[in-house]
């Protein structure tokens, strides 16, 4: 499938026109992962934000699994968007395709679609508040 054909299918860019999708896929890079690949490493700087397109990972932190992310799901927004260490540790599960953005793409999406902002917006307040009430647990 072509990035065209994918695009629309992720959650994250529902709702937006033709034009818009355009703009979008210009600003990313698709690649291909194996299993076993740490994606993010917890306390590391973050420099990249990644949208997955195919396969499955698992978020931890501090040992502890957080939550399992596929095909739509997006991860790494909040040392990218904070300028803070990587909060969780990210791992491919199975083989994936992935979609990176760097800081500077990833503040063009943002100004692209206050849509897509929002959405990266109550996304990171609520992994903030998991993180938040698996610390007080
Ligand atoms: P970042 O801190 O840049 O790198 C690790 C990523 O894991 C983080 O961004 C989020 O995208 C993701 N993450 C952190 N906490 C959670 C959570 N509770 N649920 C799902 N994903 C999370």
């Amino acid at each position: 499938m072509s990035l065209a054909d994918t695009l629309p299918t992720i959650e994250l860019f529902s709702e937006l026109s033709k034009k818009e999708l355009k703009n979008i896929a210009a600003l990313m890079t698709p690649i291909q992962v194996k299993m076993g690949r740490v994606l993010t490493k917890e306390g590391d700087p973050g420099r990249e934000f990644m949208i997955i397109i195919e396969g499955t990972a698992t978020v931890k932190r501090k040992g502890r699994v957080l939550a399992r992310l596929g095909p739509g799901d997006f991860f790494g927004e909040l040392a990218i968007v904070a300028g803070v260490p990587r909060t969780a540790t990210v791992i491919a599960d199975t083989d994936m395709v992935i979609e990176t953005l760097n800081r500077r793409e990833f503040t063009s999406l943002l100004d692209e679609s206050p849509r897509i902002a929002k959405k990266v917006l109550v996304g990171a307040v609520r992994r903030l508040h998991e993180i938040e009430e698996s610390i007080i647990r």
